[in-house]
């Protein structure tokens, strides 16, 4: 079951977060209480599973990120997070949802565009490596 995050978690979910990102990727304890404490954010966390923040501002939203540890892959929690956090985007007022995810992340790409999200753009060399962006936007137009 997913519940919402509170910046009092940030210990937990940091840990959760290294453990789905590489960990020149990971965010610590301290950087997702600023993330969670910027006007319009919220975020939902399966405990020890995986976790999704976004941010509303206006009629845009945002995935600030999203992760599933390997361990509860493939199992539909990414699915599951990014519509609690598209939903909750929506009956905030947004209408339109972005997100950046890196051009060769073929399994971040299959959930996002299985949601229906498309791409709207390429950021290049946005990643180190030489790794494009693809920004990608939901609804499709
Ligand atoms: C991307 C990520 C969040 C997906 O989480 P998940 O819980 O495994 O995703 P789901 O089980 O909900 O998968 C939903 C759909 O996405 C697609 N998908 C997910 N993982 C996939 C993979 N490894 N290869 C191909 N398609 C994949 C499939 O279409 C899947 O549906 P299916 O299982 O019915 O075929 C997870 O792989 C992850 O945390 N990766 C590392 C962090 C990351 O890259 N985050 C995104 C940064 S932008």
């Amino acid at each position: 079951m997913i519940q919402p995050t509170t910046a009092a978690e940030a210990p937990a979910l940091a840990a959760l977060h290294a453990s789905a990102f590489p960990p020149e990727e990971a965010w610590s304890a301290d950087a997702l209480v600023l993330m969670l404490e910027m006007p319009g954010a919220y975020g939902f966390w399966q405990p020890g599973a995986g976790l999704v923040l976004a941010r509303v501002a206006a009629d845009e939203a945002e995935i600030l990120t999203i992760g599933v540890a390997p361990a509860a892959r493939r199992q539909g929690l990414g699915a599951v997070l990014l519509r609690a956090a598209l939903t909750r985007a929506l009956a905030q007022g947004a209408s339109t949802m972005f997100l950046e995810v890196a051009a060769d992340n073929i399994a971040a790409l299959a959930l996002y565009t299985g949601l229906g999200f498309t791409a709207a753009g390429r950021r290049r060399h946005y990643y180190g490596q030489g790794r494009d962006a693809l920004v990608l936007r939901w609804p499709a137009s």
